[in-house]
């Protein structure tokens, strides 16, 4: 079957033709409008702006969409749309222009929940190289970071999650302020690998040997773990962020030139930590073999690499989407639209978006 999906739940509007074929999926187009550059001038997203600029650009997507795929609204069995959470004004969008063309060409309208989108991403694999329910994923964007237990394709629930800032909202703030542009997570990559090199040289267990290098050891960067020191699964990092923020103030207040490659080093070295600490703790509650791996800051290298050496250590298997189907598209709202649409999850002409998540915290 054939299932044309759109994304536009924050700032990128998204169109995508993928196919069910036996057991895999095929992507047969996914276009994708970044409106970075837009947003790049306020240092973050504009929602009233993105807004705009999704009604500008969803129409050509969709043809283009099409267009790529080899196929017209015919060969089309189902339309999904990302319904929620994100900014309502950009979810709008993209729900409305589901809905017309969804009720205009008589086809089912599939209503997606972005996260569970997200996680999606891992099944979109040509080859079936994929994960199976149960499985832990974890879903870290600039707008979420979240443990969750996929019971199911359909039944998912949250097991830990941030209780303030998403840890891409937190490379996005401290990279801005140390120089780099929006979104600042590719570039904040970069700079901490050139500051993880600089410690520990290049090595494949960088990461390991950072631990216990004398950079690490000495007392410039000392920052607070975003893991919470308790039996949740949960993280903070508003907490990091913060102390962060006073560290570059007194780099600044004393006249001091911040060594940036070494800051982000550690910063970003915290970050994982903590998140493959809770990580493994999950796994261990509740005994998965299978781990999986999604969302925009999945692409961060560091964090690829870390989960993959845990995978290692508790013999289990990670599965994580190319990095070209971490960040926001349409063909991963497919692939979980395939698993809503068999499960008879769909909308009418009268399906509303909502800003708020659906995954609801087990118990
Ligand atoms: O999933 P996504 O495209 O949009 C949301 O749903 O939020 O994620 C965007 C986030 C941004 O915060 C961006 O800085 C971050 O993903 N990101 C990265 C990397 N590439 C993108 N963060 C860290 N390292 C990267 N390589
Ligand atoms: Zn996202």
């Amino acid at each position: 079957m054939n299932i044309l999906a759109f994304e536009s739940s924050c700032d990128e509007t998204s169109a995508a033709v993928v196919s069910r074929e036996g057991d895999s999926f095929k992507i047969k187009s996914n276009i994708i409008a970044s409106q970075v550059e837009t947003h790049k001038l306020y240092g973050g997203v504009v929602p009233e702006i993105a807004s705009r600029a999704h009604i500008e650009a969803i129409s050509s997507i969709t043809y283009e969409a099409l267009k790529v795929a080899g196929v017209t609204m015919d060969d089309i069995d189902a339309v999904a749309v990302t319904a929620n959470p994100g900014l309502i004004g950009a979810l709008l969008v993209g729900v409305n222009f589901a809905k017309a063309l969804a009720v205009a060409n008589r086809k089912p309208l599939i209503p997606v929940d972005h996260i569970m989108g997200h996680i999606a991403a891992c099944y979109l694999d040509e080859d079936g190289n994929v994960p199976k329910p149960p499985f832990i994923a974890l879903t870290v964007s600039g707008g979420h970071t979240g443990i969750y237990l996929v019971e199911d394709y359909n039944d998912i629930k949250l097991v830990g999650s941030t209780r303030d800032d998403a840890i891409g909202e937190s490379f996005d703030k401290i990279g801005r302020l140390i120089g780099i542009p929006y979104p600042a997570g590719k570039g904040f990559d970069a700079l901490s690998r050139e500051g993880f090199t600089e410690a520990v040289g290049e090595c494949e267990d960088y990461l390991a040997r950072y631990k216990k290098s004398a950079q690490y050891k000495s007392q410039d960067f000392i920052l607070p773990s975003p893991a919470l020191k308790d039996d949740t699964l949960d993280f903070s990092f508003s907490g990091l962020k913060t102390a962060a923020i006073n560290l570059l103030h007194r780099y600044e207040q004393l006249g001091m030139e911040l060594p940036k490659a070494r800051f982000a080093a550690r910063y970003t070295f915290e970050a994982v930590e903590a998140v493959a600490k809770k990580m493994s703790a999950a796994i261990d509650k509740y005994g998965v073999k299978t781990i999986a791996l999604s969302g925009g800051v999945a692409a961060n290298s560091h964090l690829r690499h870390r989960l993959k050496t845990l995978a290692k250590e508790k013999k289990i298997t990670l599965y994580t989407p190319p990095v070209s189907l971490c960040g926001d598209n349409a063909a991963m709202i497919g692939a979980q639209g395939y698993y809503e649409y068999i499960r008879g999850n769909l909308a009418d002409s009268s399906l509303n978006a909502s800003a708020s998540d659906s995954i609801l915290p087990k118990d």
